[in-house]
């Protein structure tokens, strides 16, 4: 299994390009299963998250080719409408093929996703939801079944805001007779991306982006072409890079309106930022003071940030408590950080991060999810010597080439072959 070696030390500084959303891309390749033809997506990422994602497109009869980042899906009827406990056990996000897959074909047998590092990770709420639109949603064997002749228009309140219920919920709709309303809908720029998608396949949408968003159902879509939005996650890390080892950094094809709330909290640090309409810079910092962050819905801070930004903590002057409002259990990587020589107390979802500049050492850790993947490798750009981070599949599911686009930055950073 593949680790990634980091010596700490070097200044990033340089430009480096954003890749596409994964975030948006997964929901956006499932919506494809809508209407049958060919779909043509630009900037799609390269990704095993997007390769799980197509082994599950073709397990359901789609033809998918590939091209460097673009990808044409060709759908066509399957024989049977089910994603297997094989493809999904891979990739949590696969029930986002329940939507598209009932709605589409009066029948869905999606395997359950099973564990998360990442608290429990129910799906209560994607099964509520098409149970409002009219299915018989059972579990049996595993599987969440759903039918439904027709899906039936209806008023969603989402009690818990949710992007992948969100999402699935917008999908069905789509196809549904009559008029949905979803309340208290999540309004990420990838609930964003897909809405657009789906309106340029024929769908009646209004409201996305808002907490209300309502939905005429019609009886046919047709496939067309789309630019996957560029990932602001991957955008963030590239920035806290930058900013942690106290060097200037310009990430391009990014859209700054879509993390606002991390410019303000690297603002709110002293880090100097510039924008324009589709770049983000950072000037070099030598210290930077400690800044509380919450992880909330957009547009507040992402819990998909919260790790990285826990590493830049580790190095700032001053106390620092991170909130995770989104996910329970979604400290793991304080233990692996705390393995480095950082100072952090957790308390169920809060943790005080105390900084000391220079603090670090390197040491072998593993990484328990993606983030916490970012934010070891983000820890090791500053710790002395050579921070090992095993079990990097993680990081692969969600990062196009982290440790190439860092390395064109200036780190000291390579992939290595060996067991963990
Ligand atoms: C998506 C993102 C993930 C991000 C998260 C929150 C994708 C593929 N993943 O995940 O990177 O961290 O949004 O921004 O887009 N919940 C329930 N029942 C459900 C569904 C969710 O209780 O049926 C809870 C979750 O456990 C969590 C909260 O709702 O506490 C929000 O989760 P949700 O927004 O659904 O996350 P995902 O869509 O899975």
């Amino acid at each position: 299994m593949d680790s990634i070696l980091v010596v700490g030390g070097q200044t990033l500084s340089g430009t480096v390009a954003t890749s596409g959303s994964k975030n948006a891309a997964l929901p956006i390749l499932f919506a494809s299963l809508l209407a049958d033809g060919e779909h043509r997506f630009d900037n799609v990422p390269a990704l095993k998250d997007i390769d799980s994602t197509e082994l599950l497109l073709a397990a359901l009869n789609c033809d998918v080719e590939r091209d460097s980042h673009s990808m044409r899906v060709i759908v066509k009827p399957p024989s049977m409408a089910e994603a297997p406990y094989d493809l999904v056990r891979k990739m949590r996000a696969s029930i986002l093929c329940l939507g598209p897959l009932l709605a589409r074909y009066g029948e869905a047998r999606v395997s359950l996703p099973g564990g998360c590092a990442i608290g429990s990770r129910p799906i209560d709420l994607h099964v509520d939801t098409m149970r409002q639109l009219g299915a018989t949603v059972e579990i049996e064997e595993g599987y969440v079944i759903a039918r439904a002749d027709r899906l039936e228009g209806a008023r969603i309140l989402f009690e818990k805001l949710t992007v992948g219920g969100t999402e699935n919920a917008l999908m069905a709709a789509t196809l549904a007779r009559g008029t949905t309303v979803i309340e208290n809908a999540a309004k990420e720029p990838e609930v964003v991306d897909l809405a657009r998608y789906l309106k340029t396949m024929g769908a009646k949408i209004e409201g996305e982006g808002s907490s209300v968003i309502t939905i005429e159902g019609v009886d046919k879509l047709t496939p067309g072409q789309h630019t996957i939005v560029p990932d602001r996650i991957e955008a963030g890390t590239l920035l806290i890079a930058g900013a942690i080892t106290g060097g200037a950094v310009t990430v391009e094809q990014c859209v700054p309106q879509h993390l606002r709330s991390l410019i303000d909290h690297l603002k709110d640090c002293g880090f100097e930022i510039g924008q324009d309409a589709s770049s983000i810079s950072l000037a070099s910092c030598d210290r930077w003071q400690a800044s509380d962050i919450s992880t909330a819905p957009y547009p507040g801070f992402p819990t998909d940030l919260q790790a990285q930004f826990m590493a830049l903590m580790t190095q700032a002057d001053g106390t620092s408590v991170i909130t995770e409002g989104i996910f329970e259990n979604r400290f793991m990587h304080v233990q692996e950080l705390v393995r480095l020589g950082a100072d952090i107390s957790p308390m169920s979802q809060v943790a005080v991060v105390r900084g000391d500049r220079g603090g670090l050492s390197g040491a072998p850790v593993m990484a328990t999810d993606l983030r916490a993947s970012a934010s070891l490798i983000l820890a090791g750009l500053v710790a002395k010597g050579t921070t090992r981070v095993n079990r990097i599949y993680h990081l692969d599911r969600g990062y196009e080439h982290l440790e190439k686009k860092l390395k064109s930055l200036g780190a000291n950073i390579s992939r290595v072959s060996g067991s963990d």
